[in-house]
């Protein structure tokens, strides 16, 4: 075998992988930021701890099948969220800081990432374009609380 043609084969078995790279580092990058961002307070399998940080495992899949819940769990990291909540009747009067200096996609990609703990189903669809249309519309505290009480009282938040 030639050198040339030597470097033929390399580049066209580079070239075939570089899809299934490219997917690998999406995947990924959902991973990366809820560990280096989420974890801390939520666990790192998103158990949350009772009283203090809610949990998100069994939950966030369950909001996010919704239209209105997935413009929900984007206006929580975009704006925010201050207590007091309910969730599987303990209450919480916690902090949660806004998460507006992310990109779309990387609010996106953790979104779909926590969509799949606690649960064995396909992340959630959360696009880039879902995040950018609720950024454009700044929430003060008061009206993400009004949106998630409303959304309760409809079942879409467990
Ligand atoms: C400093 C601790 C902290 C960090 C870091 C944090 N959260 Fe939270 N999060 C909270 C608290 C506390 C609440 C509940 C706020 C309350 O009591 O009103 C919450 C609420 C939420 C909710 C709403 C749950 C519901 O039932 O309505 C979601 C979704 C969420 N967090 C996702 C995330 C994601 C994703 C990240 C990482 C990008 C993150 N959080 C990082 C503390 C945190």
């Amino acid at each position: 075998m030639t050198t040339k043609s030597r470097f033929r084969i390399m580049l066209a078995a580079l070239l075939g992988l570089m899809p299934l790279m490219a997917s690998q580092a999406i995947a990924a990058d959902g991973v990366a930021l809820y560990r280096g961002k989420c974890a801390m307070c939520h666990g790192p399998a998103g158990a949350g701890r009772p009283g203090t940080f809610p949990p998100l495992a069994g939950r966030v899949g369950q909001i996010a099948g919704n239209p209105d819940g997935k413009a929900y769990l984007a206006a929580v990291l975009l704006n925010g969220l201050h207590g007091p909540i309910t969730v599987d009747g303990q209450s919480y009067k916690g902090f949660m800081p806004s998460f507006r200096a992310l990109s779309d996609e990387d609010i996106a990609a953790v979104l779909a990432y926590v969509s799949t703990l606690g649960n064995s189903a396909a992340p959630a669809g959360i696009s880039a374009q879902d995040v950018a249309s609720v950024r454009a519309a700044p929430m003060d505290a008061a009206a993400v609380q009004a949106k998630r009480a409303a959304l309760q009282t409809a079942h879409v938040i467990p």
